[in-house]
């Protein structure tokens, strides 16, 4: 069994029957879905889930889990999601798989936010390992590129897979990713780029985490808020 494995078996082990469920986007999200899904089929555990994505919805639907809208619901009761980086003081980056926008929504609707992650995302400083990806509506993105700039930042759109296009999200938007100057702590740029008209969403989750778990060889740290 690998790290992502190990971990997401063990965010599992928080899930009760009844909960409605947020369900991440990324490798480590995957085997949490399949740990819900073979639980619900094995154990009799009973949940709901909502997706972050559209590859998690159809991942979800297609091992028998039952997935609702966001629309339905203003509340979850837990969210565990996969993270790119992640800060001694529960700061994230979030956003290389594009789905950004629901990831935050669901991370600020649930009573608990469960981040399952390997040793390998821990940095000291939000932008260490990854540009800072920021998404943004098409028509607005020159506009918000000379704001972001203004602010320091440095970087472009980002390109398809095939390199022969750009990045559309799932909801029809560019996505930039920006690099910043070390000295811009992620508080004062999660504020910034809240305030920039045609951001849409952006990469730096900030006082969303309750708790991370971290697999470390064979075992699973707990660290909570
Ligand atoms: C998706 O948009 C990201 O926020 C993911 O949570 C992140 O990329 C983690 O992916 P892995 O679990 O595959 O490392």
């Amino acid at each position: 069994m690998n790290e992502k494995q190990l971990v997401a078996i063990h965010a599992a082990s928080h899930v009760q029957s009844g909960m409605l469920v947020g369900l991440g986007t990324g490798s480590t999200a995957n085997f949490f879905i399949e740990e819900l899904a073979r639980k619900q089929r094995e154990d009799g555990l009973k949940v709901t889930t909502i997706a972050s994505s559209n590859i998690s919805m159809i991942k979800a639907q297609s091992l028998g889990l039952t997935v609702i809208g966001l629309q339905q619901v203003s509340s979850i009761d837990l969210y565990v999601d996969g993270a790119d980086e992640i800060t001694p003081n529960m700061a994230l980056l979030k956003g290389r798989g594009y789905d950004l926008v629901m990831e935050k929504l669901l991370a600020k609707a649930a009573k608990q936010f469960l981040v399952v992650a390997d040793k390998s995302k821990l940095v000291d400083r939000i932008g260490t390992n990854f540009p800072i990806p920021i998404e943004v509506m098409p028509f607005a993105w020159q506009a918000a590129k000379k704001s972001i700039e203004a602010l320091g930042g440095v970087g472009d759109l980002r390109p398809n897979v095939a390199k022969d296009g750009l990045s559309i999200t799932s909801y029809g938007s560019l996505v930039l990713d920006m690099r910043f100057p070390a000295e811009m702590n992620e508080v004062t740029l999660n504020q910034s780029l809240n305030n920039i008209p045609g951001v849409v969403e952006h990469g730096i989750f900030s006082g969303l985490a309750h708790g991370i778990l971290i697999a470390d060889q064979e075992q699973v740290e707990e660290r909570w808020r």
